[in-house]
């Protein structure tokens, strides 16, 4: 089995990213061959300062490794130092429907938000997010719930291309089992760990770093400490039991302390007689219990980026001889 996924460098990370994503990551790099990437090209669409893109992809390269990504079993690598994924990018793009973009979230969301003029990359960035996909024949794609979109249209456009580049293709057998024209591009699968689908932010939306509500990973600890005493509760007094539904700090604690812990927190919850200032030390102890260790291994990555530099050259070549015979195929079915 091989398992692809990446996270854009476009801020540092938080909550959110370690158990939408990145948790994920680490698990499943026992079950397969994984590939990780560092998503730095989508990043440009956000980060337009040179020096800050070159430093929080680093940052990024550093975190995952900090949170357990293991060079020895996974490839670990810069979008960047592909070339061959902007080549396929732009092939894809000569079969994406226009109407598949203008309903993307990722372009459809900004534009509604009006916080961003839209521009030709953040239209494209599904296409590119294909690309990814598609390039190194991966099976399984781990993501949250937010990227689901975005997989289905990397499925439809390898079927749409399959389809026009070879007439015997048949897309209710994509492996060519009965008609031995197995798919020119794989269709990998989405990996979404329900129940940590989305985690909220400190305000009890899905935590984001375009919503200002992350509690991060690294980084200094006050103003992470900070955030979680910030996390929106209600006026529900000591004494009474508290609601459960709709509340951030109930949530974060289920998604982070261990089933024995989170069961005996609930129960305290559910009781009353605790007030929220009790649960958010919780939330602050947990954070500590799963996060000291990383950040100790982060603080020593930091000391050494000529180390991490070598691991994500090593990962592109490896990267790049799994996408050779990938794109070699592509090239000739399109004329190239
Ligand atoms: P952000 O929303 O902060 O910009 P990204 O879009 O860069 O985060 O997300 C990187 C990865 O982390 C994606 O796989 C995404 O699904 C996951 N992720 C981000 N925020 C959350 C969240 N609040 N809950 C679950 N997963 C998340
Ligand atoms: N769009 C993803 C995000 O915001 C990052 C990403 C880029 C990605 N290419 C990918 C994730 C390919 C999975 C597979 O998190």
């Amino acid at each position: 089995m091989r398992i692809l996924s990446g996270v854009q460098s476009s801020g540092r990370l938080h909550l959110g990213n370690y158990y939408g994503a990145i948790r994920e990551f680490v698990r499943l790099q026992d079950e397969g061959e994984a590939l990780y990437f560092i998503a730095n090209l989508h990043a440009l669409n956000t980060v337009t300062d040179g020096e800050a893109a070159r430093r929080l992809t680093l940052e990024t390269a550093m975190a995952f490794l900090a949170l357990g990504v293991d060079p020895k079993k996974s490839i670990l690598f810069r979008q960047s130092a592909i070339p061959e994924v902007t080549e396929l990018f732009w092939i894809l793009g000569t079969r994406v429907p226009m109407a598949n973009l203008e309903r993307a979230h990722s372009y459809r969301d900004k534009v509604e938000n009006k916080k961003a003029q839209p521009d030709f990359g953040l239209f494209a960035y599904p296409v590119l997010m294909a690309a990814d996909i598609l390039l190194y024949d991966s099976d399984v794609v781990p993501v949250g719930k937010d990227q689901k979109q975005h997989l289905e249209f990397a499925r439809d456009w390898a079927t749409k291309l399959n389809v026009s580049c070879q007439p015997k293709y048949d897309p209710q057998d994509p492996l060519g089992l009965k008609s031995k024209v197995p798919g020119l591009l794989k269709l990998p699968e989405a990996r979404i760990r329900e129940e940590t689908a989305v985690i909220p932010g400190t305000d009890g939306q899905k935590m984001s770093k375009s919503y200002g509500n992350t509690i991060d990973l690294f980084g200094e600890l006050k103003p992470i400490e900070k955030a979680m005493k910030s996390v929106k509760t209600d006026s529900t007094a000591v004494d009474a039991p508290k609601p459960t539904e709709g509340q951030p700090l109930y949530d974060l604690l289920k998604v982070m302390l261990s089933p024995e812990e989170f069961a005996e927190v609930d129960t305290a919850w559910r009781q009353g007689g605790k007030g929220y200032g009790f649960f958010k030390e919780r939330l602050i102890a947990a954070y500590h219990t799963t996060f000291d260790g990383p950040r100790a291994r982060y603080a020593e990555l930091e000391k050494d980026p000529a180390e991490v530099e070598r691991l994500l050259a090593d990962g592109a070549l490896r990267a790049r001889a799994l996408a050779a015979p990938v794109i070699d195929r592509v090239r000739k079915a399109v004329g190239l």
